[in-house]
């Protein structure tokens, strides 16, 4: 770690002004449930941002794994790859150990967990430990025959995890990060073909998990199909009320 000696104090100076204003804020657990495409990935950081809350996506961690050819990234690819689910037990302990990090302090943001009841279940079991439970879970309803377009335009900026759409969300120079000038790369199951079997995933295994937490009083359903920043207005409605 750097010396904080060395550290810009502007830098310094705008973490502590981060942090003052994050220390008025409420602590909010909140679930983000949607099939491929929907637009968890894009409304997560505003939020985290708002919020001051961590944004846990465990298909981004699952990627990285798998790039850096850790054993779960290894165990975890197949699966990955032809658009079906990760066994329950290898997610389970991801959110797991990342839920203990210090930027998780004031709440978190689960991006695309859980997935099953089975990962539901657990979750409701880590959680009653910690003596906390969800607040919310935002549901991005949204027509099947909207995400191909969705899914097959994005692009990736990978270490930012900035994400772009040739059409609806165009970098400033195509195939180029607008922040870093790094090229953008799209992701290997974001494809048509591979699309119909992560959709198959969504509704046999995750609608359920949207009943489980129904029956609880906790769903908010979103209109997903609407524009970015009316989603976001949505979203600001819901975790104000
Ligand atoms: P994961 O990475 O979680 O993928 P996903 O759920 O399929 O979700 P996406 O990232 O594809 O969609 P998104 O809703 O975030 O859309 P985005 O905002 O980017 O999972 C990948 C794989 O990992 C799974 O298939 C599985 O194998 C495994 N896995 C992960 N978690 C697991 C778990 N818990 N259990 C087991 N396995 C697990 O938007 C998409 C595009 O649309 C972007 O280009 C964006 O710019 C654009 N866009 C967004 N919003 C709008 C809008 N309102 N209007 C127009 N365009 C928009």
């Amino acid at each position: 770690m750097a010396s904080l000696e060395d550290v810009p104090s502007e830098t310094i100076m705008s973490e502590l002004l981060r942090r003052l204003r994050c220390s008025t804020k409420p602590d909010k657990r909140l679930i983000l449930i949607g099939p491929p495409g929907s637009g968890k990935g894009t409304q997560s950081p505003i939020i985290k941002d708002e919020y001051c809350l961590c944004h846990l996506a465990t298909g981004d961690m699952l990627r990285a794994a798998v790039s850096s050819k850790t054993p779960l990234g290894i165990k975890a690819k197949e699966a990955m790859d032809q658009g079906a689910l990760v066994s329950d037990d290898l997610v389970v302990g991801i959110i797991d150990e990342a839920m203990k990090k210090p930027s998780c302090q004031k709440g978190f943001i689960l991006d695309g967990f859980p997935r099953t009841v089975a990962q539901a279940e657990k979750l409701d079991e880590m959680l009653k430990k910690q003596g906390v439970k969800v607040d919310k879970v935002l549901n991005f309803a949204i027509d099947d025959a909207i995400l191909e377009e969705r899914i097959t335009g994005r692009w990736i900026h990978p270490s930012s995890g900035r994400t772009y759409h040739t059409k609806f969300a165009p970098p400033k120079v195509p195939g180029v990060d607008d922040v870093t000038g790094e090229p953008l790369i799209q992701r290997k199951d974001d494809t048509a073909a591979v699309l119909k079997s992560r959709l198959q995933a969504f509704h046999s295994q995750t609608e359920p998990v949207i009943n489980y937490y129904s029956k609880k009083g906790i769903v908010a359903s979103l209109h997903a199909e609407k524009q970015p920043k009316d989603v976001t207005e949505e979203v600001q409605k819901v975790l104000s009320s």
